[in-house]
């Protein structure tokens, strides 16, 4: 589908990662706005669970499989999408959630089941589907956390869309204090002792793990970019220009 557009908003943008379920609610407005205002036809969005899920799957699932703990988890990333949802639909944006926990299942923790018939039907009734990532059912593993970057880069697979975004809080990828421009696989070795994890709670491994949901996305070529989504104009330029913002990840040589 080629002028369908898939932009995640991390939770580092949405959420204050310092502190449990705490909303940031200025960027909440602020990025709902530019999405209303944009109003791109075939636009999925995904959020990641920020402090709506990262310290919860600490606390309540480091010992495995549990019910409670799941449903503590999932009832708090379900919070922050309800809250965004809401705010997308007060800005006129159609807007629905997607649940991951009831549509997906994993096999040690990659995707290999996503019913993706009700994210059809929205984008063909101009709704925008909004995913988050969650907690679901492993198949190997009993249970496992879905990262929204996962989500994004299977929904890029599946549904090869024109533009890929990854919304985040800084530049880019950083690298010596320099964002890079670029970065294409089979430059990641490079700059591997550079790209770590996230600075607050991140279950799922921060920027590191981006990269490589991205770089594996790029081997099929489909080109991603990374750009800071905290940063007012930028969800805007994404949606509605060429620019490149932050760290364009493909196979390109610079
Ligand atoms: N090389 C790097 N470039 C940019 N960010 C990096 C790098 N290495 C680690 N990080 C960390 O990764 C974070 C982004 O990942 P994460 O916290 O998971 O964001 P999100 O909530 O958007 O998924 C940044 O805020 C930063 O602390
Ligand atoms: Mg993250």
């Amino acid at each position: 589908m080629t002028n369908m557009i898939l932009l995640k908003i991390g939770g580092s943008v949405l959420t204050d990662k310092s502190r449990e379920s705490t909303l940031r609610e200025d960027n909440l407005r602020m990025v709902a706005r530019q999405i209303a205002d944009a109003k791109s036809s075939r636009l999925i969005l995904v959020h990641g669970a920020g402090s709506f899920g990262h310290p919860q799957v600490v606390k309540y699932l480091s010992k495995g499989l549990s019910a409670s703990g799941m449903w503590r988890t999932h009832c708090a990333v379900r919070s922050l999408n309800t809250a965004f949802i809401d705010e997308l639909q007060s800005q006129s944006a159609a807007a629905l959630p997607i649940h991951p926990l009831n549509n997906v299942t994993l096999d040690a923790g990659r995707i290999t089941h996503f019913d993706t018939n009700a994210l059809e039907l929205m984008l063909n009734n101009n709704i925008i589907p909004v995913l988050h990532g969650d907690v679901v059912m492993d198949r190997l593993d009993g249970f496992n956390v879905l990262s929204g970057d996962q989500i994004v880069a299977f929904l890029a697979l599946k549904m090869r869309p024109k533009k890929v975004g990854v919304g985040t809080d800084v530049d880019g990828i950083m690298y010596q204090n320099r964002k890079l421009n670029h970065l294409n696989p089979g430059e990641l070795e490079k700059y591997r002792d550079g790209i770590l994890g996230s600075r607050s709670t991140d279950v799922t491994g921060g920027m590191l793990h981006k990269v490589v949901e991205l770089l594996e996305i790029a081997k099929s070529g489909i080109q991603s970019e990374v750009f800071n989504a905290a940063y007012d104009g930028n969800i805007t330029k994404f949606l509605t220009s060429h620019q490149d913002l932050g760290t364009t990840i493909s196979t390109e040589k610079e």
